[in-house]
């Protein structure tokens, strides 16, 4: 099988810990080359992963190199300009969640990306896990019947990442948009994707930078920014055309619990993860119904669906649509926060 051909964009945490451990082990990929703004970094990650090729910015990688895609890991303020660059030149991307910073960019990403017939998937790794895809396909099946009501949560006690997360101009938000485009995303889908119209959400900036000892936080290699002007929770309501509701809580610091779950209610049964549970009913009894699943690694899963897609032409599972729905959702949360009612999204 020849291999097809990327070119990573971003050489920081995200690339070296969690994507390029997965194409050093594939056979059917092949990394030509790396870029990064730090080229000193991209050098370095060059050297580790031996990939021929370490470039400063994207333009220069795409005149230099024959790719099939690129894989955008950079802060999230770059990804609109570079997978706008990268469609102009005609390739595939595969682009780090979230989206964009904002529905606008995210918007102007769409255009460049149908305008140049280019394939788009956005990596939300938690919707490729086995569990979610079992759980996907049960409700597909109809074994849950309609889905009106759900409800998820990514909760951190004390969890906020160090460096650019925290500047809300390179970041675009606080836990709603790093980690609520997790949760809000998988459970968006194992609805069955309604569209969704409303949104009422609060956000909070009352921990701010904490100086609490003793606790892990996602560090990004670019860690010796200053700004910290984004919130450190929100909570909300989504409704959704077909009358479902979705009930949301996220946050890097809150003096709670941390928790971590997606749970769906439908007419027939309902179903949380992780692990995956499937709450119904069998001779007039409740059941709590425990599936036990492989779990690979969900970024081998994510960049093997995308692979798979490239080859065959299958759609992706989180196409260029989801992902601009996803953002309006984060867009409605934000807006609703910020006007205090609720918004049309
Ligand atoms: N899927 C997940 O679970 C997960 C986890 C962490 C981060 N992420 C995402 O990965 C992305 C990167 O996060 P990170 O933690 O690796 O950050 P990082 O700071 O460690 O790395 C980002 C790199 O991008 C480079 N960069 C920024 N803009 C650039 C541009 N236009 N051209 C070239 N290089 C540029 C920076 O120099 C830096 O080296 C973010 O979008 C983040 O949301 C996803």
């Amino acid at each position: 099988m020849e291999k097809l051909r990327v070119g990573i964009i971003g050489a920081g945490n995200i690339a070296q810990n969690a994507h390029l451990p997965v194409y050093q082990e594939r056979k059917d990929v092949e990394v030509v080359a790396i870029a990064d703004w730090n080229l000193e970094r991209a050098q370095e990650a060059a050297k580790k992963f031996h990939i021929p090729h370490a470039y400063q910015n994207v333009e220069e990688l795409l005149a230099a190199e024959e790719i099939d895609y690129v894989d955008i890991c950079v802060w999230n303020r770059s990804h609109a300009p570079v997978a706008i660059a990268a469609a102009k030149a005609g390739k595939h991307i595969l682009c780090e969640k979230p989206m964009a910073i904002d529905l606008e960019d995210a918007l102007k990403m769409e255009a460049a990306i149908r305008k140049a017939g280019v394939q788009f998937m956005l990596a939300v790794p938690t919707r490729y896990s086995a569990e979610a895809q079992l759980l996907n396909q049960m409700r597909k099946e109809g074994k849950l019947g309609d889905i009106y009501y759900a409800k998820t949560a990514n909760v951190r006690r004390r969890g906020t990442p160090i460096g650019w997360f925290t500047d809300t101009q390179k970041s675009g938000g606080g836990p709603v948009i790093d980690i609520g485009v997790h949760c809000i995303d998988r459970t968006w889908y194992l609805m069955g994707r309604p569209r969704p119209v409303r949104v009422s959400a609060s956000t909070a900036y009352q921990i701010g930078n904490f100086k609490t000892k003793g606790v892990n936080r996602w560090t990004a290699m670019d860690s010796d920014v200053t700004a910290f002007d984004t919130e450190d929770s929100a909570a909300g309501v989504i409704h959704f055309e077909n009358g479902a509701t979705m009930l949301f809580e996220v946050s890097w610091a809150l003096n709670a619990p941390p928790t971590e779950y997606t749970q769906i209610c439908g007419t027939k049964a309902g179903a949380t993860l992780n692990p995956l549970t499937i709450y119904g009913e069998d001779m007039d009894y409740l059941t709590d119904n425990r599936l036990t699943t492989l779990n690979p690694n969900i970024f081998d899963e994510e960049i093997g669906h995308f692979l798979n897609s490239l080859r065959t032409g299958a759609p992706v599972e989180s196409p260029l649509e989801d992902g601009v729905t996803v953002q309006r959702m984060l867009q409605g949360i934000y807006d609703s926060a910020r006007l205090g009612r609720e918004v049309e999204i």
